[in-house]
């Protein structure tokens, strides 16, 4: 469980967040929505120590991390898995190779055990077999997945995911969703994704942490989503056509 208390985060005058709390619980996929700027990657930043927030608290399963020291910051990093916008891959490295790297910095394990991991978490996300490609050589969705393999290498505890779904088809969204999903139930993570793809969250949905210029507007379920009554909740999820529509079919 991540449990985060009163976080504020300002970049010189540009006060981003406003004091957010939320609790994110294990074995289910959380997700931050929000418009453009409202300040997601900000927060997950904060979540998992990139930023130092100026106030607040973060919690990973009641150890406070905010104010921990980079030595003991270390012991909870082990256990978080990340995947970045982007996919963030070393484009001089293969697949494989990008895999071992976090086996090589925070494992003692051997070259055997480290090859079978990567070979195991490859098969996981169905890219057997493409261990010696570079990242310029596959998809953006198979970027996407090798991003994930890299992030579940550790069988973390806590799993980020930035716009897991962005420069994506929605045939493939849906299976990278789906692939969170899965492996939020298997290792029971506690698992926060960043999206403002309205598919995602009409499907994996199951807590929403609605976020409006930095400050927590919302939280709820999908289902709630619909219903609410919050103007700028439903500016944000009826933006498109295509949920204009499913609102007056709801209606
Ligand atoms: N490292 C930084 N330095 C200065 N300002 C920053 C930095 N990172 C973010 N900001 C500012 O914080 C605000 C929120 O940015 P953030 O990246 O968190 O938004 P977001 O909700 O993730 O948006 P998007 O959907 O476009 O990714 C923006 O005004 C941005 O300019
Ligand atoms: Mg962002």
């Amino acid at each position: 469980m991540i449990e985060i208390q009163d976080i504020h985060k300002s970049f010189g005058d540009n006060h981003v967040l406003k004091g957010i709390d939320a609790i994110f619980e294990p074995g289910r996929v959380s997700l931050i929505i929000g418009g453009s700027g409202s300040g997601k990657s900000t927060l997950l930043k904060c979540i998992v120590g990139l930023h130092q927030p100026e106030q607040g608290k973060v919690y990973f399963d009641r150890q406070e991390f905010t104010q921990m020291d980079s030595e003991d910051r270390v012991s909870i990093r082990r256990d978080i898995g990340m995947l970045f916008q982007n996919s963030a891959l070393f484009d001089s490295m293969t697949v494989e190779q990008n895999i071992v790297f976090g086996l090589d910095m925070f494992t003692d394990m051997s070259k055997k055990e480290k090859i079978d991991r990567a070979n195991f978490c490859l098969e996981r996300v169905n890219l057997k077999g493409t261990n010696k490609l570079y990242p310029a050589e596959l998809s953006g969705g198979m970027k996407k997945r090798v991003g994930i393999a890299r992030a579940i290498s550790m069988s973390p505890k806590y799993l980020f995911c930035d716009e897991p779904n962005s420069g994506l088809d929605p045939a493939t969204s849906i299976l990278i969703d789906e692939l969170i999903q899965e492996l939020t139930g298997e290792y029971q993570c506690t698992t926060i994704v960043v999206t403002h793809d309205m598919n995602s969250v009409m499907g994996i949905g199951e807590y929403i942490l609605f976020l409006h210029k930095g400050e927590k507007f919302w939280e709820g379920s999908n289902e709630e989503m619909l219903q609410a009554d919050v103007a700028e909740l439903n500016n944000f999820v009826f933006a498109s056509p295509l949920m204009k529509a499913a609102r007056n079919t709801i209606k």
